[in-house]
């Protein structure tokens, strides 16, 4: 432990609103763990916007430090899986929401949960990645195992361009499917391109309420809007096919019928990063290092510093940011 000062975002709870404040803390200051990290990097994530914003109810106590995920550096551990020196990653686990979170300037505990250890700004970059052992195994449709014959599954990549959506498009054109991306927002349509999208489709045209069954367009879909437009999503879903559900940018609620199950055999997955087990974990970062370009990944992600995380807070909630916001949170060491 240290004497250092380090910054640090932190939110406090006012009458009705989070009051945001960036104050010098130090070691001591820290709640209780066994690895102590310098954190170098962070990237702002939706929950990090409601969070930071006040928006959603993702923080359960205050004071709280946000940022879901982190990359840095060991400075001490009482844990036998770390040591000093160790590149490490945390994402989920609580982080920014039940525990201190990745925007101090420097620093952070590990209560429980794991890190592994990738290039520390492109870890961040990443965000999480646990989604693929259903997609992988399903994601070639009817008479599957075809995966890179040319046969191109029209498969929704995502359906709306940010972060999970960007990640999710250019790991699935890599992958040779044939990725309709849908936006709201037909400026990104270059963008989407580049990243792997074979066609764009307009976000108006998803979001009508669907009949129980509606012709068969895909093969898979990963999501991250829920709402009406997940429901429509299943009901165009081929025989056999998969849907990936993330995310809820577009709405919690979900009204659909068993029809796309039961008649079509249709999956409908569940997907959470934040309490996602170890092994899984690993398994999904090297499918990401393996299956996600590093020049992908620099076209979907931006830099920012931890004083733009307030304002940049309220754009992501508000559908305004594009990609991934990469946070420069402390010195990078390596
Ligand atoms: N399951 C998990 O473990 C996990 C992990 C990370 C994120 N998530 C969830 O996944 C979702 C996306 O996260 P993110 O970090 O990628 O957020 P993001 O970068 O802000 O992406 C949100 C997307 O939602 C679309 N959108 C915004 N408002 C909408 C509305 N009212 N109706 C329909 N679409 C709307 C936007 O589409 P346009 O392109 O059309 O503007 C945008 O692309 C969030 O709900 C987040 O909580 C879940």
């Amino acid at each position: 432990m240290s004497g250092d000062l380090f910054r640090a975002l932190i939110l406090r709870a006012g009458e009705g609103v989070t009051r945001i404040s960036f104050e010098s803390l130090a070691d001591a200051d820290l709640p209780p763990g066994d690895v102590l990290v310098a954190v170098e990097y962070s990237s702002l994530n939706y929950k990090d916007g409601l969070a930071v914003t006040g928006k959603g109810k993702i923080v359960r106590q205050y004071p709280m430090v946000p940022g879901v995920d982190f990359a840095g550096r060991v400075l001490g551990s009482s844990s036998p899986d770390y040591h000093p020196g160790d590149l490490v990653i945390g994402t989920g686990w609580g982080l920014g929401e039940a525990h201190w979170g990745a925007t101090p300037n420097g620093r952070a505990y590990r209560r429980n949960g794991s890190c592994r250890s990738p290039g520390a700004r492109h870890a961040s970059g990443h965000g999480p990645g646990n989604r693929r052992p259903h997609g992988h195994a399903r994601r070639d449709g009817p008479g599957g195992g075809r995966r890179g014959t040319g046969d191109r599954q029209p498969c929704a990549g995502d359906r709306r361009q940010r972060g999970l959506g960007s990640v999710a498009v250019a790991v699935l054109g890599r992958l040779g499917h044939r990725v309709f991306a849908v936006t709201g927002r037909p400026e990104n349509a270059e963008y989407l391109r580049a990243l792997g999208a074979a066609e764009i489709l307009d976000r108006a045209k998803m979001d009508p309420p669907a009949r129980p069954l509606e012709a068969q367009r895909w093969a898979g879909a990963v999501d991250a809007v829920g709402g009406t437009t997940l429901a429509r999503v299943l009901s165009e879903t081929r025989y056999g096919g998969a849907v990936a559900a993330c995310g809820l940018a577009g709405g919690a609620e979900l009204h659909t019928t068993v029809m796309p199950f039961i008649l079509r055999g249709v999956s409908l997955i569940g997907i959470n990063s934040v309490s996602c087990p170890a092994g899984r974990r690993r398994w999904a970062w090297e499918r990401l290092a393996q299956d996600l370009s590093v020049e992908a990944l620099e076209s979907i992600t931006r830099d920012a510093r931890l004083e733009d995380v307030p304002a940049l807070a309220e754009e992501i909630v508000a559908g305004r940011v594009r990609g991934r916001v990469v946070v420069a949170v402390g010195p990078v060491t390596g």
